[in-house]
């Protein structure tokens, strides 16, 4: 496994991608996703950006226990349904291979993907490619010792990671991040999300012919509305929160044609990354060279 250390500082992208999502929809900004087929294939949908891991937007109908604000991160998270094929792309292409059946069983993958938006507010388009993980409620802590399948040690070794604990807590906050739950964070993601779209989890399996019917005795429906995930065994089966964690990101502003460059950070080699293409500035973890656009 090429892990890098816990990076120390914000990434030098991540101040001004926030300044452009905020005037662009903030935590709830859509973007298109590209995953790899197991053939090779690009395969590329719109998705909704729910905030970076680990600093999940307030929201003020979601009234559940919330995690102590211990760690941040530069991890874009999108929230997903475990029978959907991105999910099983991100499993296949992953160093561990993942069959389908694993990609609807739990948590795991950390197959590349690119997620692209187009800020139109700022005239930017940032492009962040990575790798992506994604994880269920049910295994990813607390359970048995079986639950804790590899998957579950590898995408929270990977995630870890890139959870810096937030400069300002003190002493206090050392204690805090002993507390801080995986669980308790799947549980606030799924309660972020309105009563309508918490059902479409219990929706009968997507992409499935609506020849092959449907499990009318697990519950599954179009149209429900669901509550809280640990009260929704069909809609937890299904849910799961995708974190991607970035390794190459470039931003091309085109406000002034005249002057338009493409910025591309890379996180270095040292650091779990790819390296990147020089010649290069150096900044913490990560290299950024300026380009043509
Ligand atoms: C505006 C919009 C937002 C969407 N947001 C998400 C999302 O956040 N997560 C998701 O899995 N699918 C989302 N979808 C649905 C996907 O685009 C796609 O149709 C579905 O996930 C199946 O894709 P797949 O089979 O390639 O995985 C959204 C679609 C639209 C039109």
């Amino acid at each position: 496994m090429s892990l890098h250390p816990t990076q120390s500082a914000p990434a030098p992208w991540k101040k001004t991608f926030q300044d452009h999502l905020d005037k662009s929809g903030g935590a709830s900004a859509e973007f298109i996703l590209a995953t790899v087929t197991p053939k090779g294939e690009p395969r590329a949908r719109t998705c909704i950006f729910r905030g970076f891991w680990a600093t999940l937007p307030d929201n003020e109908h979601n009234k559940l226990p919330k995690n102590p604000a211990v760690f941040e991160s530069d991890c874009p998270t999108f929230t997903t349904d475990a029978r959907m094929d991105k999910t099983y792309h991100v499993f296949a292409t992953g160093k561990g291979q993942g069959d389908l059946a694993q990609s609807r069983s739990g948590t795991g993958g950390g197959g590349p993907v690119e997620a692209v938006f187009w800020f139109k507010q700022t005239n930017t388009q940032w492009r962040v490619r990575g790798k992506c993980w994604v994880v269920a409620a049910d295994d990813i802590e607390g359970g048995t010792p079986e639950a804790q399948n590899s998957g579950t040690m590898t995408v929270k070794a990977e995630v870890q990671r890139y959870m810096r604990t937030k400069t300002d807590g003190g002493s206090e906050a050392d204690g805090n991040k002993s507390t801080w739950s995986w669980r308790r964070e799947m549980e606030n993601y799924f309660e972020n999300l309105s009563p309508m779209m918490r059902g479409s989890f219990k929706n009968p399996p997507p992409g499935q012919p609506l020849a092959e019917g449907r499990d009318d005795e697990a519950g599954e429906a179009l149209g429900q509305k669901a509550g809280h995930l640990s009260d929704e065994p069909l809609a937890r089966k299904n849910f799961r929160v995708a974190i991607i964690t970035p390794e190459q990101v470039e931003a091309v502003d085109l406000t002034d044609p005249a002057k338009a460059t493409r910025q591309i950070w890379t996180l270095d080699q040292e650091h779990g990354g790819p390296g990147g293409p020089g010649p290069s500035e150096s900044v913490g973890e990560w290299n950024r060279v300026e380009t043509w656009p």
